[in-house]
């Protein structure tokens, strides 16, 4: 049985929060595309832990976590947060999984990543920079190096290769000196970060979910960006380069579609945007303001400023129908009380005004004992979305929610 988690807006909704706090309902936890663009917070026992490729069942003990077909990896990414769990004494190592045919990121796709954003001028996309379009980009050309290939004898020609024909056309670009010295000093610690990588557990992580399946285990697939990011249905061509919606995890993990059960569909009381692209109902004044300031809107990723706005429910609506949402589950409700009364927009476009509340929420963890000026927005978002609310997110740490 295979329940998937994704992001209903354009990203950072709290999807690691939330699979933090799922994790010991599961045996796996298991990414299904994207790669170090994401950035998820997960905050146990007052430690803040950011993961950018390891799955948020990373604290678990007992939780195999999973990175899988659909995604793609930057090794030294993943080598710098082995270490930070490593410093808190976690070693996720045995507990980690890595597919065979995710895409590997090299530094010259960051390089890319650089220069084709800067030559988009007024268009660019405002990329993590994180090398993931490119790669991907290699992966449908048919051109790029599965993570697999670093056990082929020819693996270190092949890196030579794809690296060559990258400088050729950062050349076209106009590379920068500087920029060649950094890629040459990248190039030494990429390639420790594959020695390092060589000695974990890199297979058919297909197979190793099929097999679990058919005895028993329980899966949380875990999306990263969210459906507004949707490289398909995204507000194209300010997206990401991966498929963020639910149908991804069957390609993204190799599993059936009847396997999927649930849909947990996550997003937040109001909006956030990092990077360009369309934002209707975007506050480009001291409101917004506020809600960065009180939300602590800063990308976990880049640390870029988050565009914030109010919660539009036709894109929510949308975004439901997209994934086959089964259980909605909304954060950051306790941000809103940094304002008096707040705004949402309806199905139609309309706006509607919310009154706010005094009352702090962090500790209550049932939705009907929240305060009632919440139960009404609730109400409306239930309304609007068709689906029905069954957990608030309360505040960033682990036990900090509400359910029904
Ligand atoms: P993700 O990318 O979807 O995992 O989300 P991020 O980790 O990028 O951003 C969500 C941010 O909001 C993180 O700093 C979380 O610690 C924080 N967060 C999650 N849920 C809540 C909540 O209900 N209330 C508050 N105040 N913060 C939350
Ligand atoms: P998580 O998983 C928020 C945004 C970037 C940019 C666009 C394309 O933490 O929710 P890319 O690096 O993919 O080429 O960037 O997508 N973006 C995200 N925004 N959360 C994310 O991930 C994001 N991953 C990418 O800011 O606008
Ligand atoms: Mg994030």
């Amino acid at each position: 049985m295979v329940d998937v988690l994704i992001g209903l807006q354009w990203g950072d909704e709290g999807k690691g929060k939330i699979v933090d706090l799922l994790a010991p309902r599961y045996d796996i936890i298991a990414r299904f595309q994207g790669g170090p663009n994401a950035g998820h917070t997960l905050i146990v026992n007052g430690k803040k832990y950011v993961l950018h490729t390891i799955p948020s069942g990373a604290i678990h003990p007992n939780t195999l976590n999973i990175v899988g077909t659909g995604t793609v990896i930057d090794p030294m990414t993943l080598c710098a947060e082995m270490d930070m769990l490593m410093a808190d004494g976690i070693d996720v190592s045995q507990r980690l999984e890595l597919s065979d045919k995710a895409m590997l990121i090299l530094p010259t796709h960051k390089m890319l990543d650089k220069y084709f954003e800067e030559s988009k001028g007024h268009l660019k996309i405002g990329s993590t920079l994180r090398g993931i379009g490119p790669a991907y980009q290699d992966k449908y050309a048919r051109i790029g190096i599965p993570l697999g290939h670093i056990h082929h004898k020819d693996f270190d020609a092949q890196v030579k290769e794809l690296s060559l024909f990258h400088l050729s056309l950062l050349k076209i670009y106009g590379l920068r000196p500087e920029d060649f010295d950094l890629l040459d000093h990248a190039k030494t610690t990429w390639l420790d970060a594959i020695e390092r990588i060589r000695s974990l557990s890199i297979t058919a992580i297909e197979d190793t979910i099929n097999q679990a399946i058919k005895d028993g285990a329980k899966v949380l697939a875990e999306g990263a960006q969210g459906s507004l990011l949707d490289i398909t249905f995204g507000s194209y061509p300010f997206v990401t380069s991966s498929n963020t919606i639910s149908a991804n995890a069957c390609i993204g993990l190799g599993i059936a579609p009847q396997k999927i059960r649930q849909v947990i569909g996550v997003f937040k009381a109001y909006m956030t945007r990092v990077g360009s692209g369309p934002f209707p109902t975007e506050l480009s004044n001291e409101t917004g303001e506020l809600l960065r300031t009180h939300g602590h809107e800063f990308g976990a990723t880049t640390g870029r400023k988050r565009r914030c706005g109010w919660l539009d429910t036709a894109l929510l609506h949308k975004a439901i129908i997209l994934n086959g949402v089964t259980d909605l589950m909304m954060t950051k409700s306790d941000v809103l009380n940094c304002l008096p009364t707040f705004t949402a927009h309806d199905k139609n476009g309309s706006a509607h005004e919310f009154a706010s509340w005094p009352d702090d929420i962090a500790e209550i963890t049932q939705i009907d004992h929240l305060p009632k000026n919440l139960l009404k927005y609730l109400d409306f978002i239930d309304h609007q979305s068709g689906i029905q609310v069954s957990g608030v997110s309360t505040g960033p740490q682990r036990h900090q929610m509400a359910y029904r």
